[in-house]
Formats: structure tokens, sequence, C-alpha cells
């Protein structure tokens, strides 16, 4: 039995005060030769109970008056304890939960440091060790089977210390485990800063790291087949297409192109009668003209197919308009009615326009540029709501031309780990492509996965506040639903699925609270800004009140550990990864630049 601390003398619901021994308030003890823990808030102590021991955290202590009577009055004080009950133990081994309450007189007890790890770690067999209890300084094992079965959120400020956890979850689980994983899981990071691209995690046996470029020509490329390219969905991603007019256009650029896959050259005989039915209607459309002149200069860049399209201009009388082309000063020929000129004059040259080798986004370019002409000539569609889409394909169209390459036959990666690099890409690429890459593999797994799940897909987001941010007044409201509906999909259905989240970021009360408040297990490291302290106490439901508070004075690398996959929350203190292993954090050296 351990040193004896203190009495019950209250109990009152789940609250319990016990009333403590002179002896207490030592900071350590020592008894039969084990080391105990004095008691001070956090600490655990043991009731004794019958022939259990019931577990309490103490959350707070005071001192009591009493009042003695003898040759005047002469005041004491004593100290009391504020408890609650936890768990208990029963023959050796903690079972959480408030089955059982104290009576009064119980005795309460210290806990020796061996009872205390064992509160936190029940699966002895396997350790996976990633750090000790922040005022026990026991290493304490997580149960890793339960951790990565579930969602898990690392929150923090800048430098508490988010990207070194998530390193350190990852990079023990892999040194563990990596062997057994091959072909069953797989883990998909998602970088924005390049923090992961070196020795991190694992070694390059295992790891590929794909660095997306948008500066220059020279970096790697995310492969999508052909079909998934090719959807309307895909390219609503891609482009920002709103839901109503934008999204239902692009089904048309996409079925249009699916109707001909098979026939040879369809795409040119698509251009030519589309400059037919522009050019030779007796009902001359001035929009669907300067729609063939942008495609002639930006696609086709063919000078003699501009040049014709020069002299194209409308003329009216007789209650009648037509097209027509001026040759010279009062020399001109309607192109509606004379077929041989049509033809010398603009047939020969879209002829000439090799378009079998064009693809991916200039493709995408030409097929919506002459689906927009189609939808103006037959009043289908509103070019003012369609011409913002044909610009962002125009505008966006070279930048992911170097980081996506469309194929028809992808190869599966055997690599265990993706890294995807966004570093050196465009901000407007960074918060479209990681959509774009998540929804890919998302499907991908969906569509392979038996049930129950036998293989596992993990997404790692670090820097996560870039894609899952709530609010953004930059981009419009259908879009940003799109964006949170994915993630929001993904952490309500993926566990049947066996797709698991990770999520880091700094501000938490930023992303979607449906997407935090689904999370499973979170990590959470300093925080002192209000809104974002309020958010978890609101959606994390396994976050105690002295936890709570302890959040904004949290030294670096510690943080709070709870969820479904813990019993209590903990605070713990992350172990810091060897210098080669640690994410490249680019903290700037600045006794190295500014020494000599
Ligand atoms: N567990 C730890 N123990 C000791 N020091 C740590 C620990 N974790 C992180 N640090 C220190 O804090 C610095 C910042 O850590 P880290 O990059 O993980 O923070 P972060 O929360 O990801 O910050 P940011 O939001 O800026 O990405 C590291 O360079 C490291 O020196
Ligand atoms: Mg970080």
């Amino acid at each position: 039995m351990s040193i004896p601390i203190g009495a019950v003398i209250s109990v009152m619901g789940v609250e319990v005060a016990v009333k403590a021994f002179e002896n207490s308030n030592h900071e350590t003890h020592f008894h039969g030769g084990k080391r105990y823990k004095g008691i001070s808030i956090r600490e655990f102590i043991a009731i004794e109970h019958g022939f259990r021991e019931i577990v309490c955290t103490v959350e707070g202590e005071f001192l009591d008056e009493k009042n003695y009577e003898t040759e005047g009055t002469i005041k004491t004080f004593t100290r009391k304890l504020k408890v609650k009950p936890i768990g208990y133990f029963e023959d050796g081994a903690f079972k959480d939960g408030i089955k059982f309450l104290p009576k009064i007189g119980d005795i309460a007890r210290l806990l020796s440091e061996e009872q205390v790890s064992n509160i936190f770690e029940r699966n002895t067999v396997e350790s996976y060790i990633i750090g000790k209890l922040l005022k026990e300084e026991l290493a304490v094992s997580l149960p890793w089977g339960r951790l990565f079965n579930s969602h898990l959120g690392i929150f923090g400020n800048t430098g508490s210390g988010k990207s070194n956890t998530l390193t350190k979850l990852y990079t023990v689980l892999f040194d563990n485990k990596i062997e057994a994983m091959g072909g069953r899981s797989k883990f998909v990071f998602l970088d924005f800063n390049g923090e992961y691209t070196g020795n991190q995690l694992a070694s390059e046996n295992h790891k590929r790291v794909i660095r997306l470029k948008t500066r220059t020509d020279d970096g790697d490329k995310f492969v999508l087949h052909e079909d998934e390219f090719w959807d309307a969905e895909t390219l609503g991603i891609l482009f920002q297409a709103t839901a109503n007019t934008q999204r239902p256009f692009l089904r048309r650029v996409t079925s249009g192109r699916k109707r001909f896959a098979n026939i040879p050259n369809s795409l040119n005989t698509y251009l030519r009668k589309t400059f037919r039915n522009v050019l030779t209607s007796s009902d001359p459309n001035l929009e669907a003209l300067e729609l063939l002149k942008t495609l002639a200069r930006n696609v086709t860049y063919d000078q003699g197919l501009m040049d014709s399209l020069g002299k194209v201009a409308r003329q009216s009388g007789n209650n009648t308009s037509t097209f027509h082309h001026v040759i010279g000063p009062g020399d001109w020929r309607f192109l509606a009615n004379d077929d041989n000129f049509y033809n010398s004059e603009f047939e020969v040259k879209l002829n000439n326009i090799n378009l079998s080798e064009v693809s991916g986004f200039n493709e995408l370019l030409i097929r919506s540029t002459l689906q927009v002409i189609r939808d103006v000539l037959s009043g289908s569609a509103q070019y003012d709501h369609i011409n913002p889409l044909l610009r962002r394909i125009e505008a966006l169209k070279s930048d992911f031309s170097r980081v996506l390459s469309v194929v028809d036959s992808v190869e599966v990666d055997p690599k265990l780990i993706t890294v995807i690099s966004l570093r050196e890409c465009k901000q407007e690429v960074k918060k479209i492509l990681p959509i774009l890459i998540a929804k890919h593999h998302y499907e991908q797994h969906k569509a392979v996965v038996g049930s129950p799940p036998t293989t596992t897909l993990h997404l790692v987001i670090d820097e996560a506040h870039n894609i899952l941010s709530q609010q953004s007044n930059r981009e419009a409201e259908s879009w940003k639903d799109y964006r949170l509906e994915l993630f929001e999909e993904i952490v309500k259905e993926g566990r049947k699925f066996g797709v698991f989240i990770t999520l880091a970021s700094q501000r938490p009360a930023d992303i979607s609270p449906t997407i935090v408040s689904q999370l499973h297990n979170y990590f959470i490291h300093r925080l002192v800004n209000d809104r974002d302290l309020a958010l978890l106490e609101n959606t994390i439901s396994t976050l105690d009140s002295v936890s709570r508070s302890q959040i904004p004075s949290l030294p670096q690398g510690a943080c709070v550990v709870t969820g479904t996959t813990f019993d209590i929350p903990m605070l713990m203190q992350i172990d810091k990864l060897p210098a080669n292993r640690e994410p490249d954090s680019g903290d700037v050296q600045l006794d190295q630049i500014w020494g000599d």
C-alpha cells in the first residue's frame, strides 16, 4: 500500500472533497523504495474503496479555517482538495469511467509512477512512444491501432510544435510498421511548404516525392487519367465553376467529347462545322464571331485564318443581315450563299489545322470555346455567365499544365508514401490542386476498397487552413461549398472506407466547424486566441476544463492529447525529432546570415 495523504470528507455528485493530512504537501515522496509524486493540480490520487482503488484527478485545492476555543481563539487551517473520479483500478488494471464513488472516510493515497503510466498505457505489448507525460515525465505508449484508425487534428499557434508532432507521429509509426504495411495502405502528405521532401518520415524506398512547380517547367507532375480529367466535376474543381450555369456547361463539353471519342479527327470536324454555322448563318451573331477570332488567335495560331476572319463584317439591310467578307473597297462577298468562296477562304484553311496532337488543357480551351459558340447560337446559354469560366481556363491553363499531366494509362505507384510538395506553386494552384488530389485519392480508394475495408488511405495535411478555411471573400460561395463539402464527406464517411485524415493548423477557428468537430483525436498545442479556444471548447467533447485552461501556457512541443481513443485527456511533451528527420520549417538562421 502506498502513502495515505488524506480522507474523503464530502461527496457531492461527482465532486469529491478530501481533507489532506499534514504530510501531504511534499513535492516527492519515497515509500517502499518507490517514488511518488506529491499532490498538486492535475495529479492523480487513488481513493481506497473496498478492494478497488478509485482514481481521481486533483482539480483544485484550498484552505479551510477551523477555530479552536482554548485560551482565546486560535485559527488553524486545513488543506482540502477538490478531486474528480475518472476511473478505477481493479486487479491492477485501470478501467475508465465513473462506476464507483467514494464514501466519506475513505482514505486517499498517492499513486506510484507505475500506476500512473498504467492509466495511460494499456497496450504494453507493442509500444508506440512519441513523448512523455508533461508533469510526470513518464514515457507513455499510445494505442496506435486505435489512433490511426481515426481522424486526427493537430492544432497550435505558429512555432508551437505542430509539424514536429505530426512528423513524430508518422515517423514512429513507419519506423515500427512500414514493412508490414506494404500494399495495404497508402499515405498521402499534402505539403504546402516543402517540409517533408527530405529525409523525413521514411526512407526513399518507401517514399515518393512529387515536387510541383508552376514557375518553371522542370517540376514533377501529378498524373491524371484522361477519363478523370474529362469529367465535369474535375474540371469544375480546377476552374472553380459555379454550380448553376458553369457546371452544366462543362458537362455539355465533356459529354460532347465522349460522344465522338472514337471518330478520327472529330475535333477538327467540330471546329469546321462550328465555323460554318457561325459564318454562314442568316442570323449573324457578333459575339460568336469574336469567339472565333479568339480561338484562331489563342489556340490555332493560324495567321491565314486570322486574316480571313479579320475581313468579316456584318451587313444589314432590307430586313436581313448576314456576314460578308470584305475583299477591297466596294468588293465583298456574302458568306451565307457563296459556298465556293467560303470553302476557299475558310474551309481549306480549317482543314489544314492539325488538332490530332492537341490534348489536355489546350483541347479543353478549344472545346469549351466551340461549345460556347454553339450555346450562344442556339440561345441555350448566356455568354455572360460562361465567359468568366473561359477566361479562367485561359488564365490558368499554363500553370496547370506545368503541374498536371493527362495520360491515357496511369501506372500504379508501388510506394507506400507520397509527399506532394506545393511549395513552388502559385497561391491559386495551392488552393485548388489539393482538392483535386484529395478527391482523386479518395475516389480511387473508394472504388477498390472492400467491405469491411482491408486497405486504408491516410491523407495528411499540414497547414490545412490553406484549403479548409471557412471564410474567404475572394472566392465564390458555390466553390467554397464544394471545397468544404468534399472534406466534410471524407471526414463523415471516410472511416467506413478506411480513409482517415490528419489535419494540422494554426487556426482551428478558421476551419469549418463541421470538420473540426468530426475529428476523433486531437493534439492541441499552445493556443492563445480566444476564438480558437472557444471553438475547441464547443467542439471537442472530451476536453475537460482543467486541460483546457492549460492550453494558452503550454511550452513548445507540449500538447493536450484528447479524443475518442483516450480515456482521459493527457498532457504530453512530444519528443523532438533528430535534426536530420525533423520537418524543414525553413527557419531563418539570423546568427548565420548576419554572422561573419
Ligand atoms: N517537441 C518539441 N520539443 C522541443 N522543441 C520543439 C518541439 N517541437 C517543436 N520544437 C521547436 O519548435 C520549432 C517549431 O516547431 P514546428 O515547426 O513543429 O512548429 P509549428 O507549430 O508547425 O509551426 P508553424 O505553424 O509555423 O508551422 C522547431 O523548430 C523546434 O525547434
Ligand atoms: Mg508547421
